[in-house]
Parts: C-alpha cells; sequence; structure tokens
C-alpha cells in the first residue's frame, strides 16, 4: 500500500516543479486550472480514500493535505512574485528621464519697485519690526491732523493734494499710518514699517510722478532716543546701498518729527568727490526722518513725558533708481517689457 505514498509525493514534486516554470500572471493561471482545480490530479488521487482503511487512511489524508497545503503556499509565494515583478516592469517603463533637456521657458522680470520694497520690507523684519498696511484713501484728519498739519498749515500746499471730497483724499504720504499704528497699540510701545502707494496732485518729470511709493516706520517706547534712529537708519542704509556708504544725517523741517532730519549717503557714483549725479556735493538725499513730535504722540493718546519715537520715511523709486540706476521715474509705470525683464529676482 505503500504505493500510493509514494504517488503522493511524486505528484507533489512534479506539481512543485511546474511552478518554477511559471513566469508570469498567464501561465499562473493556466498553472491554477491545472492543479489546482477540482479536476487536478490532485483532487482526483483524494478519491483513493475510499479504498484505504483505518490508520492508512488517516496517514493518507494527513500527506494529502501537507500536499495541498506546500501547493497553496508556494503558489501564493509565486503570485506575489509576479506581481511584484508586474510593478517593477511597470515603473521602469514609466521612468522620466529629468537629464532630458526641458522647454525653453522665458523668465519674467520683476517691476524694480517691488523688489526694493521687499528688500527694505525684509531688512526692518530681521530687526522685529511689523509690517502694517494702511488705507490709499485717507481722512484729512489723519493725511494732515494727525500729523501735525493744521488746516491752513503750508505744509499742505507742499503736498497739493487729489480730493476724493472736501474731507478725504488719496494719502499724500504714508505717515498716517503711524497714527493708525499708535491707535490700534493703545499707548503700548510698537515698532512697525508700513509700505505702500502714495499720491500728490505732481507734474510727471524724470523725478516727479502723481503716484509714487513710501515706506514709513515708526518706533515708539520708553527711552528712544535719536542715537537708535541713528543706529536703525545707518544699519538700513549699509544693507541696501553697501557697507562703505558713508551716512550723513543734516537738520532739517517735518511737521510730525522734532527734531527732524534728512539722511544722506555718499554718492555712489564719485564716491564723495562730486558728480552730475550728486550735483556736485557728493551726497545723496535719501529719507526723511526725525523723533516722533510730542503733539503726535499726544494725539494718539501717547504721554510725551514717558514715550518718545522715532519716524522715518523713504521713497521706494528712489532707493530703486539709486541702486539701479534708473535715470526716470516713469519707467516703473510703463510696463515696458524691455524694461522690466532687466530686473530677475536674485
Ligand atoms: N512724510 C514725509 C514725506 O512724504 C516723509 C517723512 C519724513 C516721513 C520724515 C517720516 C519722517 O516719518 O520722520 O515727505
Amino acid at each position: 500500500m505503500s504505493e500510493i505514498f509514494t504517488k503522493v509525493a511524486e505528484l507533489k514534486e512534479k506539481i512543485l516543479s511546474d511552478l518554477k516554470e511559471v513566469k508570469d500572471e498567464l501561465s499562473l493561471k493556466s498553472f491554477q486550472e491545472t492543479h489546482m482545480s477540482k479536476k487536478s490530479a490532485l483532487s482526483q488521487l483524494m478519491s483513493e480514500i475510499r479504498n484505504l482503511v483505518g490508520e492508512e487512511k488517516t496517514k493518507f489524508g494527513q500527506a494529502m493535505n501537507d500536499a495541498r497545503s506546500a501547493v497553496q503556499t508556494a503558489f501564493q509565494a509565486k503570485q506575489k512574485e509576479i506581481q511584484e515583478k508586474a510593478i517593477a516592469m511597470k515603473l521602469e517603463r514609466e521612468k522620466i528621464d529629468i537629464t532630458l533637456p526641458s522647454y525653453n521657458y522665458k523668465l519674467g522680470g520683476i517691476n524694480p519697485f517691488y523688489l526694493i520694497q521687499d528688500e527694505i520690507i525684509d531688512t526692518f523684519v530681521s530687526i522685529g519690526y511689523e509690517v502694517k498696511e494702511g488705507p490709499d484713501v485717507e481722512t484729512d484728519y489723519y493725511n494732515f491732523e494727525r500729523m501735525n498739519i493744521p488746516a491752513d498749515h503750508p505744509a499742505r500746499e507742499m503736498q497739493d493734494s487729489l480730493y476724493i471730497n472736501p474731507t478725504t483724499l488719496l494719502r499724500t504720504h504714508t505717515s498716517p499710518e503711524q497714527a493708525h499704528a499708535m491707535d490700534e497699540k493703545q499707548g503700548k510701545p510698537l515698532m512697525m514699517i508700513c509700505p505702500g502707494k502714495t499720491y500728490r496732485r505732481d507734474d510727471d518729470d524724470a523725478t516727479h510722478s502723481h503716484q509714487f511709493g513710501q515706506v514709513e516706520g515708526l518706533v515708539v517706547g520708553k527711552g528712544i532716543t535719536m542715537a537708535n534712529l541713528k543706529a536703525t537708519l545707518e544699519l538700513f542704509v549699509r544693507r541696501m546701498f553697501g557697507e562703505k556708504r558713508e551716512v550723513r544725517f543734516r537738520g532739517s523741517y517735518f511737521p510730525f518729527t522734532e527734531p527732524s532730519v534728512e539722511v544722506d549717503i555718499s554718492c555712489m557714483n564719485c564716491g564723495g568727490k562730486g558728480c552730475s549725479m550728486c550735483k556736485g556735493t557728493g551726497f545723496i538725499e535719501i529719507l526723511g526722518a526725525g523723533m516722533v513730535h510730542p503733539n503726535v504722540l499726544k494725539m494718539s493718546g501717547y504721554d510725551p513725558s514717558v514715550y518718545s519715537g522715532f519716524a522715518f520715511g523713504v521713497g521706494i523709486e528712489r532707493v530703486a533708481m539709486l541702486r539701479y540706476g534708473i535715470d526716470d521715474i516713469r519707467k516703473f509705470y510703463q510696463g515696458d517689457v524691455r524694461f522690466i525683464e532687466q530686473f530677475i529676482r536674485k
């Protein structure tokens, strides 16, 4: 009776060796039909059980189970292997060759106005300033009154303005954002800049435009002095124009600061010797600044005997014109591609 067991063993070996030949899904399927269906040799061999009795019947049953589960396990392993191979082949087929040259895209430029505005913002953010935005359409009250420029003050005429109605106008400077910032902080210390557009009824020529950009700056706290103003603006100017720039503070007048200064840098064209760019003076004016006027602090709810502060205002186009040697402010607003495409963000 032992030949029946030999038969089981031989059949198992034959099936497993057939499985070794299986290489793809198609042959795996036909293997499954041949060796794992009801009509397979293995299933048919099972019918032999009826000729057996007692211990042999049990042993045969066990041998058949072992053979079946060996085939099942090997089949599953093969199935997994074939699936993985198929995925690997698909990945290989769909691989993108990133070393191929790409299309020749033309890189657009960025208006130098925004290159410089972003650089100014980055500089002040890096030393802890908040960035604020204010409205372009402003009330007479914030644009002038709160900046210590009452009605009939001659400084109003210098900013001859674009009015929407008798009490509303396009802001003539970003300085009113000082008042908005202080209103918002309600007596607490602050450090902020506000970049934005400003408008004046100006004749448009190479250095004047009815619309231009400014960045306002304001620091208010206890014990803020002119030394803080000087250190801050020296740092700013040297970051924008290079460490070698000489910085000069010159007494000036603004209604909202006392004392007021104008800040000049040594001419980058002649290095300070005097040329047509600096009109022979060796220096170029770059911004206005000063210690916040006590009236401005008072109107904003800050006690000037406790708090002090400094403020500054920088013209964005002016900085850009000096940095890039742009000779006409109108170029910022004409949208000429030949101009813009020269400026790419580093
Ligand atoms: N608002 C001034 C202008 O438009 C610029 C300015 C000067 C702003 C001095 C300031 C400052 O904050 O302190 O001409």
